[in-house]
């Protein structure tokens, strides 16, 4: 239907942004009736439409994105840094609470992320995008220092409170509590 003169209108031309989505779910896309949506393309503008689709009441774990490696900063090759890591001691040990049951794992102060080490530890932690859009991976730090690469997805007050995108959680003391039931 609009394989031809498509391209004379403004909204079926350039890079969806939130005025855009603003327009598409007015006039085209009920938000109501999606179970699920699936984003692919650049960063800024998944970001955008994810941001929109939350505002238009759809929850994270209906938001799936598609990203590519460059645009994964926690999933460099890292493996060999981390066998170096860990025999030379600098690493962080971690109790980790999910679903109720209380895990402990040792993980690489190498740049290595908790959610990655909990993944390593057979733990079941939820996860979709690994890139710090999404905040399926949330949790909270109940103990230690920590850094976060990269925060498309958590309020303010959310990381004042605490709370930290595992997928991009680096550990910084020796020592992390993350509670993923709060
Ligand atoms: S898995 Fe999406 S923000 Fe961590």
């Amino acid at each position: 239907m609009l394989e031809t003169g498509g391209e004379d209108i403004d909204l079926f031309t350039g890079r969806v942004d939130a005025e855009k989505c603003a327009q598409l779910f007015r006039l085209w896309i009920d938000v109501d009736t999606a179970d699920t949506a699936f984003i692919c393309g650049p960063e800024p503008m998944m970001l955008a439409i994810a941001g929109a689709l939350r505002e238009h009441g759809m929850s994270d774990a209906q938001i799936k994105f598609e990203l590519f490696a460059s645009a994964q900063p926690g999933r460099l090759k890292r493996p060999a840094k981390s066998v170096e890591a860990a025999r030379a001691g600098n690493t962080c040990t971690a109790t980790v609470t999910l679903d109720g049951a209380l895990r402990e794992f040792t993980l690489p102060k190498d740049g290595t992320t908790l959610l990655d080490a909990a993944l390593a530890a057979d733990i079941d932690a939820p996860y979709a995008c690994k890139a710090g859009v999404c905040s399926t991976c949330r949790a909270k730090v109940l103990e230690g220092e920590f850094e976060m690469i990269a925060n498309h997805a958590l309020d303010d007050y959310e990381v004042e409170r605490g709370y930290v995108l595992t997928c991009q959680c680096v550990p910084l003391s020796d020592r992390l509590v993350v509670d993923y039931d709060q």
